[in-house]
């Protein structure tokens, strides 16, 4: 049997950093796990600009066509910003998700225990928080048609259109139904019907795929209101599906309730491969973090644990995954801290390496 194979893309920023820490944990899957991948490496994002002129090679592209699993640090910087559209660095990351048609994006926030005194909210409001945002990654505002900067008059227009067809909205929402069963069997569907008709069609088609889940309790907000409820009252969700704009808006919201954008993985998901795996590319949710990058202070949580959804989704090893999700709640238990996490006074903060051998150490303490 030849090992399932991992391509990796650090990208820009603190992508690099943080996969470092990654790559660390994938080694010890293979020596102590007997869990061997084949991983090779590519350029994406201001990285494969810099090298190549576009921030995805047809050869980078191709690769991760064949690739059982995708990992991505993080793309983009200051450095790019006066780009031309078309080469930007995030235009390589969308490539990816449109190309590999990886429709279902799962954006878990779950509160660690060590963490809840860390929020910006109060601690009974987010102790025990375990919610699945599922963003729908491939349509809508991002890719609608027609688009651009055109001139009209004496003046120029920014054109974006939100577009949805029904098959669209049905695919995204049955992978919400199905996770959705396998937790705590409720669905909170967010658009905004009240405004738009993409939100009429979206309020629709996830009704009528609520019929072939009859033991799911499905309800609809408007997704402005779905803001609001994310920070007043977060327990009242478990699983949320939503369009691609409100998805990403709503996910970064939701992972401040977390302590930090530094905590969130996220796995995107798409139609089962030949061997059966799903289409998957796992990245934080968090971006190249600028301000930061170059000091050794990211912290490496949200790419970790973007593997350990790797393991349970791509790889079937839920127990291994456990056992690294396990690895990461010791560490915050017994105080490990990047500099993100940094509430308390006199606490020295993990540097990312710091953050990455520790969950190595408590691996170790695991078998
Ligand atoms: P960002 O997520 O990079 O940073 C927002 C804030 O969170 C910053 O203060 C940053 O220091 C902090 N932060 C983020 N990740 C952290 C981590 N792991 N540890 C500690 N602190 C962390 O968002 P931004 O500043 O809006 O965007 C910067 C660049 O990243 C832009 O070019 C943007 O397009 C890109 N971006 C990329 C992705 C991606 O690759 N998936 C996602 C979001 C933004
Ligand atoms: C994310 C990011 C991306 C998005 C950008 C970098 C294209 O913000 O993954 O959340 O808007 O989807
Ligand atoms: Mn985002």
């Amino acid at each position: 049997m030849t090992n399932p194979s991992l391509l990796i893309l650090p990208g820009d920023g603190i992508g690099p950093e943080v996969m470092a820490e990654v790559r660390k944990i994938i080694d010890w899957f293979g020596a102590k796990r007997d869990l061997a991948f084949d991983v090779s490496e590519g350029l994406v994002g201001g990285a494969a600009y810099d090298a190549h002129g576009t921030p995805l090679t047809d050869e980078t592209m191709e690769q991760a066509q064949q690739a059982d699993a995708v990992l991505l640090g993080a793309v983009g910087g200051p450095k790019y910003d006066d780009l031309d559209f078309s080469v930007k660095p995030e235009r390589g990351l969308l490539r990816l998700r449109k190309e590999m048609d990886l429709y279902s994006n799962l954006r878990p926030a779950q509160c660690f225990d060590a963490l809840a005194d860390f929020s910006s909210l109060k601690k009974d409001v987010v102790a025990g928080l375990d919610i699945m945002i599922v963003r729908e990654l491939t349509s809508g505002i991002y890719f609608g048609e027609p688009r651009g900067i055109i001139e009209e008059g004496n003046e120029r227009v920014g054109i974006n259109t939100q577009r949805y067809t029904e098959s669209e909205i049905d695919r995204v929402a049955r992978s919400a139904f199905e996770l959705a069963m396998r937790r705590d069997k409720k669905l909170c569907s967010m658009e905004k019907a009240n405004v738009m008709e993409s939100g009429i069609l979206w309020r629709d088609v996830v009704t009528e795929v609520a019929k072939d889940y009859p033991e799911v309790e499905l309800s609809h907000m408007y997704a402005d209101n779905g803001a609001m409820q994310l920070v007043r009252a977060p327990k009242q969700f478990d699983v949320i599906v939503t369009d691609n704009l409100f998805g990403d808006i709503l996910s970064d919201a939701a992972a401040m309730l977390t302590g930090s954008l530094g905590m969130l993985p996220s796995a995107s998901l798409g139609a089962p491969m030949a061997n059966g795996r799903p289409k998957a590319l796992y990245e934080p949710v968090h971006g190249s973090a600028p301000d930061i990058a170059g000091q050794g202070k990211a912290n490496p949580i949200a790419c970790i644990l973007s593997f350990s959804m790797a393991l349970r989704y791509s790889f079937d090893q839920g127990a291994e995954a456990d056992r690294l999700e396990a690895a990461v709640e010791k560490v915050l238990a017994e105080g490990g801290r990047t500099a993100d996490l940094l509430g308390e006074e006199g606490v020295t903060p993990l540097s990312t390496s710091g953050m990455g051998d520790a969950v190595i150490a408590a691996l170790d303490a695991s078998l």
